[in-house]
């Protein structure tokens, strides 16, 4: 069999990445800075002590290229990494295309999805600085399950805020979350003034990812022995999830081939930035490359939001950064693709797309669950409802392609499987999905309280 043949293509586990690649270093217009949120003053490493790790600050911070992962991360990303590459041979053929569909299977890593890749890591750092107890929020369940095993491994405890709709959508991952040991209640919950301040304004809010970082934020505020983590958005978990692209990249090289298009769907952006970010210094160099991001029609941060500074939450209690968002106080739909239902996207991802280096694409729920099942009846995997965006571009290009006589290469991330959301599944198969379209309308009222900076 020719290599450009293989269906998976696997890495020996000696392959693993010994360094994450920060984007940081290569980009053409730096990041403008992220402010405090009471002066809105640039912030210092010294304002995020309180509840980060040190290490977990300097990499936030830091330009340099590559920066080493610890040994005792490397030894647990053993267990799953490197993941594999699939060549989607079976979803080719139902689509009749010459083209090549590839996409990397985050969705074996134990939790489910990519998320672990930086739970890990953020875990261990606040470990080796003493720290006890992690709280975080959780959208699908997918980052808590991450920080409930990592912190059970690292033995610490864990917190977890989650989105309410998510919760009773997907009430499987809180039973997996407490069976690793965390506490795992809805957000917004009666725990802090964030959620109280919520319930109040709408008892039957469906919460938000914003919300729930209110929450979790406030906790770790309030307690010495507790840091906060996050699950996206900020510069060091887009570095963590740069392992994936850097195995893409040797993966793509065993079968003498090379991405036309690069696809993620995103939410905060950690997915797509893991995958995408390892090829910006090669796009930098004059390859022919596209990097396509995907978002929900329903929550279309990118194509769709302003390029402002805005809160990471709804309080306004982290700093504001310079980011493409919907407003922080913006309750997103109750769509089933928890994880993309947040109001910002990453500020690296963000600069980048507005110096033109990405791009990106909103797709809609229904049309998702379409890819979702026809990637199933093809690659047997069922996807995680947030991969399903990637899947649905992936296929567009790959008709799109067809259309115009070509053949394209084309790489998407699987950032994990869907076998806990069938109850979103069993809503689709009965048609009862709804396609929520964002509005301009609704656009000026939610961006009407961005802070104002001078
Ligand atoms: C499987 C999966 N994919 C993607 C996402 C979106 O997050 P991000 O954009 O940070 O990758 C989530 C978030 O919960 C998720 O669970």
């Amino acid at each position: 069999m020719s290599r450009a043949e293989l269906t998976k293509i696997i890495l020996p586990e000696e392959k693993i990445p010994k360094f994450w690649y920060n984007v940081q270093a290569d980009m053409p217009n730096p990041l403008a800075p992220s402010l405090h949120p009471q002066t809105m003053q640039p912030l210092t490493p010294a304002d995020l002590e309180p509840i980060f790790a040190r290490e977990l600050i300097a990499q936030e911070v830091s330009d340099e290229r590559f920066i080493e992962i610890p040994a005792e991360v490397r030894e647990l990303y053993k267990q799953y990494r490197p993941s594999p590459l699939f060549r989607a041979h079976n979803l080719e053929k139902a689509l009749d295309t010459n083209s090549r569909i590839y996409y990397k299977y985050e969705g074996i890593s134990p939790v489910g999805s990519h998320k672990f890749n930086s739970a890990l890591p953020q875990v261990f750092f606040n470990k080796i600085q003493g720290i006890k107890r992690i709280s975080t929020e959780t959208g699908a369940g997918q980052w808590g399950t991450a920080l409930s095993l990592a912190c059970k491994l690292f033995g610490l405890e864990a917190m977890v805020y989650m989105v309410k709709v998510s919760y009773f959508q997907k009430p499987y991952r809180r039973s997996i979350m407490e069976l690793y040991g965390a506490t795992c209640i809805p957000s917004p919950s009666n725990l802090t003034a964030a959620g109280r301040q919520a319930l109040e304004k709408d008892p039957d809010t469906p919460g938000s990812l914003g919300m729930a970082i209110s929450e979790a934020v406030e906790d770790a505020v309030s307690r010495d022995d507790t840091n906060y983590s996050l699950g996206s958005v900020l510069n060091h978990v887009c570095l963590h999830q740069s392992i994936i692209g850097q195995e893409v990249k040797l993966q793509m090289d065993m079968v003498d081939d090379y991405p036309d298009v690069v696809i993620g769907c995103c939410g905060g952006g950690s997915n797509f930035a893991g995958i995408a970010f390892p090829f910006i210094p090669d796009k930098l160099a004059g390859k022919k490359i596209r990097l396509l991001g995907v978002e929900p029609a329903a929550c279309p941060t990118l194509t769709k939001g302003i390029f402002a500074y805005d809160y990471g939450d709804v309080v306004g209690l982290t700093p504001a950064m310079k980011m493409y968002t919907l407003g922080h106080d913006f309750v997103p739909s109750g769509i089933h693709a928890g994880g993309l239902r947040y109001h910002g996207a990453a500020p690296l991802l963000s600069q980048l797309y507005h110096d033109g280096l990405i791009e990106a694409i909103a797709v809609k729920q229904n049309a998702a669950f379409e890819a979702a099942m026809l990637f199933a009846r093809t690659e047997s995997i069922v996807p995680a409802p947030e991969s399903a965006h990637a899947i649905r571009a992936a296929i567009d290009e790959a008709l799109k392609a067809k259309e115009e006589g070509v053949t394209r290469t084309i790489v998407f991330n699987l950032s994990g499987h869907g076998n806990l959301d069938l109850y979103s599944y069993d809503k689709f198969l009965a048609g009862e999905t709804e396609d929520v379209e964002f509005s301009d309308e609704e656009l000026a009222v939610s961006i009407k309280d961005l802070p104002e900076v001078k």
